[in-house]
């Protein structure tokens, strides 16, 4: 196995994910919220993010998606697991790992907005690489912009291992 290096230490992800709630927090004021991840890669942000948001009105779910085959974008996203909560009319923030190319991200909201009419959608995205960007969207919160490199943990795997390492690494 190649050397993994450290692009973000545990320290550094939960000092901006304290600066990140503190304007989610804004956004969701005294609504009710729901809280959506995109499983699997998203659990460990989302986790660590929802506990610093303060509303008492907040409800979690969970879309789950596949979209990669051996760590290359396949070009086709699937659900494997849609919404168990009513968001009709709701607020909602979408809490997803990273933003590539943007098509995982594109589909989910074509999926939410047909299906599930909330009535508004965030996006918050822990990492967001832009280089190969194919879709037309912005995330409303960003943790950080990268460069073109794989990276894994904190939930992101290398072909499902290495999402438990507590820290977002690359291989150099
Ligand atoms: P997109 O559809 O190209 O934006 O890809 C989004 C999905 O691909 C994310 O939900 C990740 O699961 C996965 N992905 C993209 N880049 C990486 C990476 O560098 N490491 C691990 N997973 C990645
Ligand atoms: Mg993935």
């Amino acid at each position: 196995m190649d050397k993994l290096k450290v692009l973000f230490s545990q320290e550094q992800i939960m000092h901006r994910i304290e600066e990140i709630a503190e304007d989610i927090n804004k956004y969701i004021g005294n609504d009710e919220v729901v809280v959506i991840a995109n499983l699997k890669g998203a659990i460990i942000f989302y986790a660590d993010l929802l506990r610093k948001l303060s509303s008492t009105k907040i409800r979690m779910d969970f879309i789950e998606t596949q979209s990669y085959i051996d760590n290359k974008s396949s070009g086709r996203v699937k659900i494997t697991r849609d919404l168990s909560e009513n968001i009709e009319g709701k607020k909602i923030v979408i809490i997803e790992d990273i933003l590539d190319t943007g098509l995982t991200f594109e589909h989910i909201l074509n999926h939410i907005k047909y299906f599930h009419q909330p009535s508004d959608i965030k996006i918050c995205v822990l990492l967001n690489k832009t280089a190969n960007r194919q879709a037309d969207l912005t995330a409303d919160w960003v943790g950080f912009d990268i460069p073109d490199h794989y990276v894994v943990g904190y939930g992101l795997d290398d072909n499902q291992y290495l999402r438990n390492l507590p820290y977002i690494g690359y291989f150099n």
